[in-house]
């Protein structure tokens, strides 16, 4: 939806050149392993690295790891944070979105002449590549039931899945392996799901893949849980820039001492998502009063708030919205009224852009300020700037409110679950 606001011929331009720019920024890494005697053979070398990848995987794991971020606005015309990863023996570079509020990454694989992208991921060029049987433990977690029974022969039958998307697409994939490249990391037989048709609505669909980095057993922080220690932290670059300016840092090491905490809540039947205790939220110096209980964490329900950098638009439950829009209109006192621009309902002239108060967010333990720009958008259409905020959809999700990505912009973002404690920083990363 705010596609429309941002997106412009002028981007477009700058997409063509920089995506040139990003393919050729290949980084290098020169293996620390001794090289193997002379006398070897390849299985003798290739089992000695093997044997020693552990402890590169140590040694890489004591310096911070930093995966570069961009915004997907002009490279893939999503609304969407991709990272950069490389997947397989040789990497084959894909532009992945970066998604905490869901733990299964996928990849487009050709051949799939229904997937969103040309930018596919070929299986049969990577020599660590292999898909996964239905007696795989992984095979389970990803259908989200036990594999059928399979059909005798040679061949064990392999775990293939079904998934929705986005809530208008559906895809196929095939359970896979692979070593996954981030940074100068390699976590080796990642398991992801290769796509091969998509089905429904394929423009909402992550175009080159996706990386959950969510709570659960599948996810990033779970696969190379030894490595990363259940910590990471991330900065989101301005929507509307077009450089990897951004990081992923993956692990304890490097990540900020003097963060603001609040507490990390478990909801044991949605695992993925990172529920943070919210109390409040105020505009200008003004407490918004909401009925009691609407920010009350219910893990029977869903209720509650979550972080998450794969929703777009921060959107709170029905009752909590409502007070926060009279009260930020009652401040802001546009004297040309409000109007509705997509999903935005409080658009407003932007010559008084200035009068905007600033919200905040109480959390126990923490305050978070937004500021201005990642409080309003801009119509690039025409002279009106929105609150970048709006209700829940009406529909079975409508009890979680979501921090989402617009107002996680230049801000570092660190989710413990070792520690059980999510942090906020003011941090430029444009
Ligand atoms: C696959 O390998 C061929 C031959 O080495 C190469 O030309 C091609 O670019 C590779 N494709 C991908 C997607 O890596
Ligand atoms: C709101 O604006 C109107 C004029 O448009 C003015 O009369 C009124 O005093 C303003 N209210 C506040 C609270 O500033
Ligand atoms: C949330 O924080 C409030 C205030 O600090 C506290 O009373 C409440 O028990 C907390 N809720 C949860 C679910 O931890």
């Amino acid at each position: 939806m705010a596609m429309a606001f941002l997106l412009s011929p002028f981007f477009c331009l700058l997409l063509l050149l920089s995506s040139t720019a990003i393919a050729a920024d290949i980084p290098i890494f020169h293996s620390k392993a001794p090289p193997p005697p002379a006398s070897s053979s390849l299985f003798d070398s290739v089992l000695a690295a093997a044997h020693t990848d552990p402890a590169r995987l140590a040694f890489l794991s004591q310096k911070a790891t930093a995966v570069p971020i961009a915004s997907g606005q002009q490279l893939l015309q999503s609304n969407s944070y991709v990272l950069r990863a490389r997947l397989g023996s040789p990497g084959q570079l894909l532009l992945l979105v970066l998604d905490t509020g869901s733990d299964a990454a996928w990849v487009p694989c050709s051949p799939c002449s229904s997937c969103p992208s040309s930018n596919l991921f070929l299986a049969s060029n990577s020599t660590t590549y292999s898909s996964l049987p239905c007696s795989s433990s992984w095979c389970p977690m990803f259908q989200g039931q036990p594999c059928g029974a399979s059909p005798t022969g040679p061949t064990p039958s392999p775990c293939t899945y079904n998934s929705g998307y986005g809530g208008d697409s559906t895809f196929a994939a095939t359970l896979s392996q692979d070593s996954l490249r981030l940074a100068l990391d390699v976590i080796p037989n990642y398991a992801f799901g290769c796509v091969n048709a998509v089905t429904g609505s394929a423009t909402s669909l992550p175009k080159q893949g996706l990386l959950g980095l969510g709570g659960g057993p599948m996810s990033l922080l779970s696969q190379a849980a030894s490595v990363y220690k259940g910590v990471f932290s991330y900065c989101l670059p301005s929507f509307r820039s077009y450089y990897f300016s951004g990081s992923l840092r993956l692990g304890p090491v490097g990540q900020p001492r003097s963060i603001r905490t609040t507490p990390l809540l478990h909801n044991p039947h949605r695992p993925s998502l990172y529920y943070v205790n919210q109390t409040g939220i105020s505009v200008g110096r003004v407490l918004v009063a909401v009925p009691p209980g609407s920010f009350g964490f219910d893990p029977a329900t869903g209720a509650g708030t979550v972080v998450d950098s794969g929703t777009v638009i921060t959107r709170f439950v029905s009752p909590i919205y409502a007070a926060l829009r009279d009260e930020f209109r009652r401040q802001v006192n546009a004297s040309g009224g409000y109007s509705a621009l997509g999903a935005f309902d409080t658009c407003f002239s932007t010559d008084e852009v200035s009068r905007t108060p600033p919200v905040t967010l109480h959390f126990a333990g923490l305050d978070l300020v937004f500021p201005v720009e990642n409080t309003l958008i801009h119509s690039s259409a025409r002279p009106l700037a929105c609150l970048a905020m709006a209700e829940a959809p009406g529909n079975v999700n409508s009890v979680v409110n979501v921090i989402a990505s617009l107002q996680q912009q230049n801000m570092r973002v660190m989710i413990d679950v070792a520690n059980g404690r999510v942090g906020f920083a003011r941090e430029v990363c444009n």
